[in-house]
């Protein structure tokens, strides 16, 4: 990773190679925080951000689903976000904010610990896969199944699904695959490791509904508005 800029750590932009943590951060051991990945894209108007509103707002639901409360308003989120693409001197780049339980007390129950919350952007064009963007993907349907979104809540954007994904995906790439498709403990299609997925087919397009245990994704959501709004037939369906 190309250290570049400054990351944004519970209210100060620090150096990108002093955002340190320590090691016995609750988040560390129990996987419990919640993050974003936002795009800023450069565009004919300038660098964009795409949809933050949306990003921040998810952000905010997927912490509640942790019982964290974020120690800053959505709006000051919003505004570090934005001084943080700024100071990196990026036009485009990808976005992480996450917010975590902290250091301070260690053993499974997290809320006696703080919440921290950093923001980081970062060049990294091809995001999670190159798979799919500079050419087709070949995937793999995973023999690891989708968490039950009655395990946990698979609707936050949480560190604790991502053990299951990252297993998914090393599965596929070692066995020569670019991505892993994940069924749901129906044998139902959810979604790739990192994204949602559309299944094109003549001039209708499906995806798998909220039910299938998906992640409801921004991009997902553009896709459905934008093929609907030029005529496109979309289905939310298994
Ligand atoms: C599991 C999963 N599903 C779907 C998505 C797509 O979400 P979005 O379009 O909001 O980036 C992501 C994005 O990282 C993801 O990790």
């Amino acid at each position: 990773m190309k250290e570049q800029g400054k990351i944004w750590m519970n209210g100060k932009l620090v150096p990108f190679k002093d955002a340190k943590i320590h090691v016995l951060t609750h988040a560390l051991h129990y996987s419990t925080a919640v993050f974003e990945g936002i795009r800023c894209y450069n565009t004919p108007k300038g660098s964009v951000i795409f949809r933050l509103r949306e990003h921040i707002d998810r952000f905010f639901k997927s912490a509640t689903m942790y019982s964290m409360k974020i120690p800053y308003s959505k709006q000051e989120i919003s505004n570090a976000i934005i001084k943080t693409v700024q100071a990196s001197g990026l036009k485009e780049c990808y976005i992480r904010p996450i917010a975590y339980y902290g250091y301070g007390v260690l053993g499974l129950t997290p809320t006696p610990n703080k919440i921290d919350v950093a923001i980081a952007c970062w060049d990294w064009k091809t995001g999670e896969s190159a798979a799919g963007k500079v050419r087709g993907a070949r995937c793999k349907v995973s023999s690891w199944l989708r968490i039950d979104s009655r395990s946990q809540p698979m609707r936050a954007k949480a560190a604790s699904n991502y053990a299951n994904a990252a297993l998914a995906r090393v599965e596929a790439l070692r066995d020569g695959y670019d991505e892993a498709i994940m069924l749901n403990y129906l044998g139902k299609i959810s979604e790739g490791s990192a994204e949602n997925i559309f299944i094109v087919n003549n001039d209708e397009i499906s995806t798998p509904p909220q039910s299938a245990g998906i992640l409801e994704g921004i991009t997902r959501d553009s896709v459905i508005k934008i093929a609907r709004s030029e005529g496109i037939t979309v289905f939310e369906r298994d």
